[in-house]
């Protein structure tokens, strides 16, 4: 079974193939960070623009990639939430349209569903049940994930994503978009003890994440510099961004391993943008390692957003019976708990 997915939630315009939910057969980005970068984020108006001139070239890219003709795609998975809406109506519409030209069943797969299948690529023996920390721009999850299509939410932010707090930590430090790669790198000449940082429990579930607090308290550091008439030094801007890395690092690794632990839960996955981060991963293999976990981690290659996991989490939704007729819409925001 061969799945040609598309990707538009954001700004990467994404087509793949993927055989049977493993194996990538052809997997295109075109990105559009550098047109973004200007503005110091995303635009949400340029973003759908540029979803629409790249989605044919990058799809036949793809399809040629593959080595197979575009009658061979037994189904096409799309992204239909979380995300800008005008990016993912781009993709959204153009998978029906090809969905009614070929008579080809359409698969809506969650964003968020699609960034833990990226483990499925890597680990072939990878199955549920297993615990997820998602961590991207706009999410910061706990997730059991029971089934491939059966999730139960058990921690998630009240406010800032993990990402998002990065991006704007960057900001204001004046590192460029998107600011978790220039954290990282900034991270890696600086003291992580430097600065002692707050991390904001939240009342009534201990495995919830409240980032905004420890946003603040760098800012208000950058503040009180600023008022004192001069700019941060390069190794002050260093230190604070490696401060505020080791902080949000063990919030994360803490609470996902408290809940893990609380659970008896010994399979453990990360998935999502920040999985990228270095000394993430790093902890959460240690912590891992202490508590006799297994770890699943994605590749760098598929930690950010891509089409190959919407193909690999597509494959599992079609399984399960999750399609979609030509009135399916997209959505900015929807559960992940929640099938289509
Ligand atoms: O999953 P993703 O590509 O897009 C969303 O679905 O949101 O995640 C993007 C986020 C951005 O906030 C970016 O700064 C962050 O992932 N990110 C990182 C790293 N690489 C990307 N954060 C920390 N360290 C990194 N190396
Ligand atoms: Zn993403």
């Amino acid at each position: 079974m061969k799945i040609l997915a598309i990707e538009t939630s954001c700004d990467e315009t994404a087509a793949a193939v993927v055989e049977k939910g493993r194996l990538v057969l052809s997997s295109v980005t075109y990105s559009q960070i550098e047109e973004h970068k200007l503005y110091g984020g995303v635009v949400p108006e340029i973003a759908s623009r540029r979803h629409t001139e790249q989605i044919v070239q990058v799809t036949r890219k793809a399809i040629h990639d593959a080595g197979m003709p575009l009658s061979e795609i037994d189904a096409v998975a799309v992204t239909a939430a979380p995300g800008l809406i005008g990016a993912l109506l781009v993709g959204v519409n153009f998978a029906k349209g090809l969905c009614l030209s070929l008579g080809k069943p359409l698969v809506p797969v969650h964003h968020i569903r699609g960034h833990v299948a990226a483990n499925y690529i890597r680990y072939a023996d990878l199955q549920p049940p297993f615990m997820c920390l998602i961590v991207s721009g706009g999410h910061s999850h706990i997730v059991e994930v029971n089934g491939y299509t059966d999730y139960k939410v058990v921690g998630r932010t009240r406010d800032d994503a993990a990402g998002e707090a990065f991006d704007k930590v960057a900001r204001v430090l004046g590192l460029s978009y998107p600011g978790g790669v220039h954290i990282e790198k900034a991270a890696a000449n600086g003291d992580s003890s430097a600065y002692a940082l707050p991390k904001p429990s939240v009342d009534g579930n201990p495995c919830d994440f409240s980032f905004s607090g420890l946003k603040t308290a760098v800012i208000n550091l950058v503040h009180r510099a600023n008022q004192t008439g001069r700019a941060l030094a390069g190794t002050e801007v260093n230190d604070i961004a490696a401060s505020f890395q080791r902080t949000v690092c063990e919030i994360l690794a803490g609470r996902f391993m408290a809940a893990a632990g609380e659970r008896g839960c010994k399979k453990l996955a990360l998935a999502g943008g920040v999985s990228a981060n270095g000394a993430l991963r790093e902890l959460l293999q240690t912590a891992a390692c202490e508590n006799g976990c297994e770890l699943y981690m994605p590749p760098l290659s598929l930690c950010g957003d891509n089409a190959a996991m919407i193909g690999s989490q597509g494959y599992f939704e079609y399984l399960d019976g999750h399609m979609a007729g030509l009135t399916m819409n997209a959505y900015p925001t929807y559960a992940v708990d929640k099938s289509f």
